[in-house]
């Protein structure tokens, strides 16, 4: 079958390099093939409702630099178990039949859907009921296993990097300790590679559990060192040896309901009432995931949507575009799908932590 009209859609949480994804998708499809684009509002919610947007040339001029995504996510959306609520309640329907009628309705030959591992699980099953479908992964956790990097990451990184410079400064001033919180969900990859980026003193990842006496006694270390302030980096998902990773919410409906936060709180407040110094803590959180995209975000998104295009015309369908040392691959769309790659020890940047002296509280 020749294809003359894709459409293209962003799920799951944003991240920067987004629209560096749709305006390639884009332009590749228009200018090398001369195929007409409709961008899907709001994630799968777009299908279901029937909402998009023509995306021509100019449409996709001057995105490059935009964080987010200019046709808006949802990270509950669902064809085939949609949760709408209704005087407070929460119901699921399947709108499978509705959103396959609505893509025949907008006439589109095959779909670029851009998102995490929920967002190609429900590009899985939309596959197998004949749509024509090539996933891109994003995050900004990076913990998708199949790819080495996805775009969002290195932007989440030079936000925490440029966090704790700031945080450096004061409590250098202050003589204390402040405790930086950053996401991640259950991969440390954030947290070690910002601490490592930033130079964090500590750094508490879910894959190594910590115990608070290590933590104190790497404070007490650097202040017989003379250092009198310590940076402390913790992942969202960290949790000590036996104990829990702290939940700040449950999200009904969404594929993952857990929304993990407050560690930081509670390493802040462990460290000032056992060591008598003062200690803050600051919680990142979505600052990560906003603003402008570092260039190697820009340069990945744009690589890995001029790629899926390639697969499309190829009539290579149910993929997923990954990346491959320094250039893109193509896996099965399922081979993210309830995995996570974690850190571990072996990994050159925790062995890097290592080797500047940095504690993982272990
Ligand atoms: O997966 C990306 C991420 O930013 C995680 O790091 C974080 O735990 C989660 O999403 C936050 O989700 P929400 O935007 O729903 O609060």
């Amino acid at each position: 079958m020749k294809i003359k009209h894709i459409g293209v859609l962003t799920g799951g949480g944003d991240c920067p390099g987004l629209n560096a994804v749709i305006r390639s998708v884009t332009k590749t499809a228009i200018l090398r093939h001369g195929w007409k684009v409709t961008g899907i509002l709001d994630g799968y919610e777009g299908l279901i409702e029937n909402r998009k947007i023509e995306l021509t040339s100019a449409h996709v001029s001057g995105i490059l630099t935009q964080g987010g995504t200019i046709l808006g996510t949802s990270n509950i959306a669902n064809p085939f178990a949609h949760p709408v609520t209704k005087d407070g309640k929460v119901s699921i329907h399947d709108y499978s039949k509705k959103t396959l009628a609505n893509i025949k309705r907008m006439k589109l030959d095959a779909l670029v859907s851009i998102g995490g591992d929920g967002t190609m699980a429900i590009a899985d099953r939309m596959g197998k009921l004949g749509v024509k479908v090539v996933g891109i992964p994003k995050t900004i956790d990076n913990d998708l296993p199949a790819t080495d990097v996805t775009f969002g990451h290195d932007t989440a990184v030079q936000i925490i990097s440029d966090a704790l410079d700031r945080l450096h400064t004061t409590a250098q001033s202050h003589h204390r300790v402040i405790v930086l919180e950053v996401m991640g969900r259950y991969a440390g990859w954030l947290a070690l590679n910002g601490a490592i980026s930033g130079g964090g003193d500590i750094v508490l990842i879910p894959e190594i559990p910590f115990s608070f006496e290590k933590v104190i006694e790497a404070i007490h270390e650097r202040r017989r060192n003379g250092k009198r302030f310590s940076l402390v980096v913790v992942a969202e998902g960290a949790a000590p040896k036996g104990g829990e990773m702290v939940v700040k919410k449950r999200i009904e409906g969404s594929p993952d309901p857990i929304r993990l936060g407050g560690i930081g709180k509670v390493v802040s407040e462990h460290i000032e009432s056992a060591t008598g110094i003062s200690t803050r803590y600051t919680v990142l959180g979505h600052i990560q995931r906003g603003g402008t995209p570092t260039a190697m975000d820009r340069r990945l998104g744009s690589n890995f949507g001029t790629y899926a295009v390639g697969l499309i015309a190829k009539g290579k369908f149910g993929r997923l575009v990954v990346q491959r040392g320094d250039h893109c691959a193509d896996v099965p769309i399922t081979s993210i799908a309830n995995k996570l790659r974690k850190v571990t020890r072996k990994h050159p940047t925790v062995q890097a932590a290592l080797g500047l002296g940095m504690s993982f509280g272990e």
